[in-house]
């Protein structure tokens, strides 16, 4: 039965797709359970309001009018968190003046760590959002309390096991390096994302039937209540649209004309950057596979490239009907469409859940950041896909008919198939993600406002 509370939730999404997502998708969860859901959000990618008609929108000047950022620098990071403080507590005190208004807390994405300091100084409880893995911030957290144990490292150990943090290797180290080694600034950046100040809880896009132990011993350390209750993208009632580019449709009605179980979708997520060569290497690895794939080649996602200019002379002629190109994909619903049988990816989080809750296994391709974690564990421990070894066409190809035609990459999808049962179970009314939803709702609604 719907909970009629009066309690009203600000969100504060960082403006990225991988997170605004999430964020987005919890606020559909809170309204759901009758809170009232304001999103104060930055003015870069604003999200669509006609997408969210139950939500309130207000936007904050974050300053960064006429910055690129479509890769984010250190700098502009630490710009959007300081430029849109003034912005967030003005608009939270004249909301607190409404008469009867009753706040009942902010929840603010991990990266948008001031939203603690603005919520302090007006003494507003917040809850931080964690749009990642547990393995993920695991890994980093046991890095900063021993860095030199870690860095820099040599070439010749990039394949050696982390100490302590299995199954991760020197070359999965969850920050961005630069020549073996990770700077200061880069560092303070990471723990300002990781610490919690003094917000009051955390939520978080897992499941603790998958990461209970990583769960336990971070909530030690941070000693204020978890609440895992993912995979929010399916606990969210309402499927509306959160994507910032355009969807190109057009490709589910290829997808229908493809045969059953039969098609790799391929997508880097909202992000990364490739170069031309790595570009061709994959163009050349999908035709040499022989199976039809759909691929997402979002633009500016090839470095000194608008968008696909860079494929090989006539590739799209050759491989025809087989393969199609589009720049921005529905991916949720391409994933669960009963022709795609792999998804070759960067391994973001929500790519990743999205992918096991559809029972698709994965073809693993990381990047930066949380990527290879996510790629370690989805490869080396829970086994639900292949890393890929090199990026060079042959590699590819047979990595392609691994996970697409052979013994070991059925055996991947049974796995997947597993996977997913049990975060199903987590779902329904007896599940920890359930019964941890339930723990939240109540733990607001008792938070003094
Ligand atoms: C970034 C980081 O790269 C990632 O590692 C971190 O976990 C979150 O922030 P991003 O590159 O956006 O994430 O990847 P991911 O987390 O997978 O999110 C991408 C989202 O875009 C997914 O929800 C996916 O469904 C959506 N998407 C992607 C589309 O809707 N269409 C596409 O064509 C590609």
């Amino acid at each position: 039965m719907k909970i009629e509370r009066k309690q009203r939730v600000v969100l504060v999404p960082y403006p990225f797709q991988g997170h605004l997502t999430p964020m987005l998708q919890l606020g559909s969860i809170l309204h759901s359970q009758g809170f009232s859901v304001i999103v104060i959000h930055t003015e870069y990618n604003t999200p669509n309001y006609s997408n969210h008609p139950q939500f309130v929108f207000h936007s904050m000047d974050d300053g960064l009018q006429g910055i690129d950022l479509s890769f984010p620098s250190l700098e502009n990071m630490y710009d959007l968190n300081e430029n849109c403080k003034a912005p967030l507590r003005n608009y939270l005190v004249s909301m607190m003046e409404e008469e009867g208004d009753q706040l009942a807390c902010i929840v603010y994405d991990n990266v948008m760590f001031f939203v603690d300091d603005v919520a302090t100084q007006l003494k507003l409880p917040s809850i931080v959002l964690r749009t990642f893995s547990a393995a993920y911030l695991h890994s980093m957290i046991t890095i900063f309390q021993q860095p030199e144990k870690y860095l820099p490292f040599e070439d010749s150990q990039l394949l050696d096991p982390l100490p302590e943090l299995h199954p991760l290797r020197f070359k999965d180290v969850p920050f961005p390096t630069i020549k073996n080694t990770v700077s200061e600034p880069i560092l303070d950046f990471c723990r300002a994302m990781s610490d919690i100040g003094s917000s009051v809880a955390t939520i978080w896009n897992t499941m603790q039937d998958l990461e209970s132990s990583m769960l336990l011993r971070l909530q030690e350390h941070y000693k204020v209540p978890f609440f895992p209750i993912g995979p929010l993208h399916k606990m969210a009632p309402l499927a509306s649209s959160t994507s910032i580019l355009e969807e190109d449709n057009s490709c589910i009605e290829w997808l229908d004309r493809q045969a059953p179980n039969s098609v790799l979708y391929v997508s880097l997520g909202s992000l990364v950057r490739i170069d031309d060569k790595e570009l061709i290497e994959t163009a050349w690895g999908l035709a040499n596979s022989d199976q039809p794939f759909l691929w997402v080649i979002r633009p500016g996602s090839v470095s000194g490239f608008q968008c696909a200019e860079a494929l090989p002379d006539g590739f799209e002629k050759m491989v025809g009907e087989r393969g199609r190109i589009v720049k921005w994909a529905p991916q949720k619903q391409v994933l669960a469409h009963p022709t795609v049988a792999g998804f070759f990816t960067h391994c973001g989080w929500n790519s990743t859940l999205e992918s096991i809750l559809e029972e698709v296994p994965l073809i693993c391709r990381p990047f930066l950041g949380d990527q290879p974690v996510n790629a370690r564990y989805l490869s080396q421990i829970y086994k639900v896909g292949f890393e890929l070894e090199a990026i060079e066409r042959t590699v590819i190809e047979k990595t392609i008919r691994k996970l697409m035609l052979s013994e070991e990459g059925k055996d991947v999808k049974k796995r997947v198939v597993d996977m997913k049962q049990n975060i199903v179970a987590a779902m329904q009314i007896e599940g920890t993600s359930h019964k941890n939803l339930n723990d939240l709702v109540d733990f607001i609604s008792a938070l003094p406002s």
